[in-house]
C-alpha cells in the first residue's frame, strides 16, 4: 500500500482526501456509515457569527454533469458550532478544518478570533461564496478586498489559514498572491462557478434565488486549470476541488499541484465517495510502482 499522507501548513494528514465544506454538514450523518478517522480530514459546513437560515427554496437545480446550489450559507452560527459540534468533531481522529465566512471585514475577524479559542486544526475562510449579498464572492473577485479581509483574519488567528478562492474571477492567481501577501497560509480552489437554469414552462428560473453555483464533474477541467495556475503563481500550499469523483480525478488534481483534494458534489450521488476515492488512489499509486503520493504533486510536465 501506498503511503498517502500529505503534510499542508505543518499539518499531517494521513490521505490527501477531505470532504468539502457544506457537502458533509458537520460529519454526523457520515459517522453512521463509516469511521471519519478514515479521511484525511473534514472541511465543515460554513459558520458565520450569527444563524443563518439560507436562502428561499428551491435551492437546488440538476445541471448536465453537475448541480446548482444557493443555499446561502445556512448554518447554526459559530457559538452553536463550537459548543456543541465542534467537540464531537475533534474526537474522530482526523485533521478538521473549520470553514467560516462573514457579511463584513468585521464579522470574518469577530469569527476567526472565536475559532482561535478552540482545538480546531484550521481555519477556511470563504471569500467565495456566490449565493450571499454582503461578503462571499464580493470580497474574493477582487484583490484588495481579499487582501483586507484576509489580513484582518490573519491578525485574529495564529490557527493554519486557508483562503478559498472564487473561480468567478478574471484572473485567480492575482486574487491567489493577493491572499499570500495578507499572511494566508494556504489557498483552496475552486468554488462554484456561477450559473442559471430556467423552467422553460413558466419562464423562471429553477432557483429562486436566480443563479447559484455549479459543482460537479462539468467544472473539473476548469479547476484542473486553475489549480495549475494558481500553484505556479503562489508559494503557499493549494488544496484543490471542483468536481473531483474517483481517484483518478484526484491523481489529477495533485499532479496539477494541489498538496490535498476536496470532495463536494459526489458525496451527494454517493456519501462513500470520500472512502472510495481514497481506495482507487491507494489501487493507482501500487499499479505504478509509486510509494508516497507526495511524489505526484506539481509533477504535470507541460509541453
Ligand atoms: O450557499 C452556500 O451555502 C454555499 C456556499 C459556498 O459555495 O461557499
Amino acid at each position: 500500500m501506498a503511503d498517502l499522507s500529505v503534510n499542508v501548513c505543518g499539518v499531517d494528514f494521513k490521505n490527501p482526501i477531505i470532504p468539502a465544506s457544506g457537502t458533509f454538514g458537520y460529519g454526523r450523518e457520515y459517522e453512521e456509515m463509516y469511521p471519519l478517522s478514515k479521511l484525511g480530514g473534514i472541511s465543515t459546513k460554513g459558520t458565520t457569527l450569527h444563524k443563518r437560515t439560507g436562502n428561499i427554496a428551491p435551492r437546488i437545480a440538476e445541471t448536465h454533469s453537475g448541480m446548482l446550489n444557493s443555499v446561502g450559507l445556512q448554518n447554526p452560527g459559530i457559538d452553536y458550532f463550537i459548543n456543541t459540534e465542534l467537540p464531537n468533531l475533534m474526537t474522530k481522529g482526523t485533521v478538521i478544518i473549520s470553514n467560516f465566512a462573514g457579511a463584513s471585514i468585521e464579522e470574518c475577524a469577530e469569527a476567526a478570533a472565536k475559532l482561535d479559542e478552540t482545538d480546531v486544526h484550521m481555519l477556511e475562510l470563504n471569500i467565495s461564496c456566490p449565493n450571499v449579498k454582503q461578503g462571499g464572492a464580493a470580497f474574493g473577485t477582487d484583490c484588495n478586498i481579499a487582501a483586507q479581509v484576509t489580513a484582518a483574519v490573519r491578525k485574529a488567528t495564529k490557527k493554519p489559514l486557508i483562503v478559498k478562492l472564487s473561480p468567478n474571477v478574471t484572473s485567480i492567481t492575482d486574487i491567489a498572491k493577493s491572499v499570500e501577501a495578507a499572511g494566508a497560509d494556504a489557498v483552496s480552489l475552486i468554488n462554484t462557478l456561477l450559473g442559471m437554469r430556467i423552467n422553460i414552462n413558466n419562464r423562471r428560473p429553477i432557483l429562486h434565488n436566480n443563479v447559484g453555483g455549479m459543482s460537479g464533474p462539468a467544472v473539473f477541467p476548469i479547476a484542473v486549470r486553475m489549480v495549475w495556475q494558481v500553484a505556479n503563481a503562489v508559494n503557499i500550499p493549494v488544496i484543490g476541488m471542483g468536481g473531483v469523483s474517483s481517484g483518478r480525478d484526484a491523481i489529477e488534481m495533485m499532479m496539477a499541484g494541489a498538496s490535498a483534494v476536496q470532495v463536494g458534489a459526489a458525496i451527494f450521488t454517493d456519501p462513500y465517495a470520500p472512502i472510495k476515492i481514497i481506495d482507487e488512489m491507494n489501487e493507482w499509486l501500487d499499479s505504478k510502482g509509486i510509494s508516497s503520493v507526495r511524489e505526484i504533486i506539481g509533477t504535470v510536465q507541460p509541453w
